[in-house]
């Protein structure tokens, strides 16, 4: 398997499939529709999505299934972002090599493209549900369910990371954010995959425990490239989490102890999936591109 072949595959997937939410009529509100477009099509990885539509995949073919949530899904994330970067929260002012959603338009206009993804994200999940089949509607009310669920946990992960700068915190509630603010979301992506393609308990705990895993290695990753990453490659600021005295895994662990635990995850992760052998492989090659990756 070409796994970066594949991963840009699903990247363009992803890219045209958000293009079709694009709202680009003349009208009062121009401006911010342009603000939502402007972060939801910045050039992000589209990880979640993929995660989604990958872990479907282990099961089932057909993905049309998937796509609403996997759109769901990445406005959220980009809604999440655009807030995550504002003067009260991080306060950054670069993301995707380009300036933040609030430094290329207003920090009004930044707080409601915010608020305009997150609520089209319901949009779109509550016009598959109009759309569903009788037989599939429990299911994605389950799903439903457990996306606003999870989008509650990345605010409150967002809510203790900011509350806690500046101080000293256990182990326990370093791990309580990261779970939240960034694990919560990558653990959804991963189990709307599996439930909509009808997976057994076994495999939802199996894929869950894979998710829990690879949602905490990505957040300790970030924080190992906040303080050492490329900043021309990442396209976001590098050592602004020491300036806020974010607590991060690096600030509690030092850079040797935070990648020792992303090694150990990765490696945890991969286990859970062997099951599945090749079904599973892009799945594996993700959890590996997650340790890697400098972007
Ligand atoms: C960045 O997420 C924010 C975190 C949760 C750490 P990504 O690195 O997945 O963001 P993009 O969309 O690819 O830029
Ligand atoms: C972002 O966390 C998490 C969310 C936006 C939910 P960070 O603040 O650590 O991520 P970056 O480094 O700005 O992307
Ligand atoms: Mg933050
Ligand atoms: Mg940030």
């Amino acid at each position: 398997m070409d796994f970066k072949q594949e991963l840009k595959q699903y990247q363009d997937l992803m890219n045209s499939e958000l293009e079709k939410y694009i709202d680009t009529r003349e009208c009062p509100e121009e401006v911010l529709n342009r603000s939502m477009e402007y972060s939801l099509m910045a050039g992000g990885k589209r990880l979640r999505p993929i995660l989604v539509i990958a872990t479907y995949q282990i099961f089932k073919e057909d993905i049309q299934e998937c796509m609403p949530f996997a759109v769901a899904i990445e406005m959220v994330h980009n809604f999440s972002l655009i807030h995550d970067d504002l003067p009260g929260i991080d306060n950054d002012d670069f993301r995707h090599g380009k300036p933040t959603n609030h430094k290329q338009f207003n920090e009004a206009t930044a707080i409601l493209a915010g608020d305009g993804l997150l609520n089209n994200a319901y949009r779109v999940i509550s016009k598959t549900l109009e759309n569903s089949k009788k037989e599939d509607l429990s299911k994605k009310i389950k799903i439903f369910q457990e996306f606003s669920d999870s989008v509650s946990k990345m605010i409150v992960g967002e809510f203790v990371d900011t509350e806690e700068e500046g101080k000293q915190i256990s182990e326990e509630t370093l791990e309580y954010i990261h779970r939240n603010k960034t694990g919560a979301l990558l653990t959804l992506c991963v189990r709307m995959g599996a439930i909509l393609a009808e997976a057994s308990q076994e495999d939802l705990n199996r894929l869950t425990a894979y998710a829990e895993k690879i949602g905490l290695a990505f957040q300790i990753k970030d924080d190992i490239l906040s303080e050492e990453g490329d900043e021309k490659i990442l396209g976001k600021p590098v050592g602004n989490d020491k300036i806020l005295e974010k607590c991060t895994y690096v600030s509690e662990y030092g850079l040797e102890g935070a990648k020792e635990k992303l090694d150990k995850l990765t490696k945890e992760a991969i286990e859970e999936l062997e099951v599945y052998n090749e079904k599973a492989e892009f799945l594996i090659e993700l959890a590996k591109y997650i340790k890697e990756r400098n972007k």
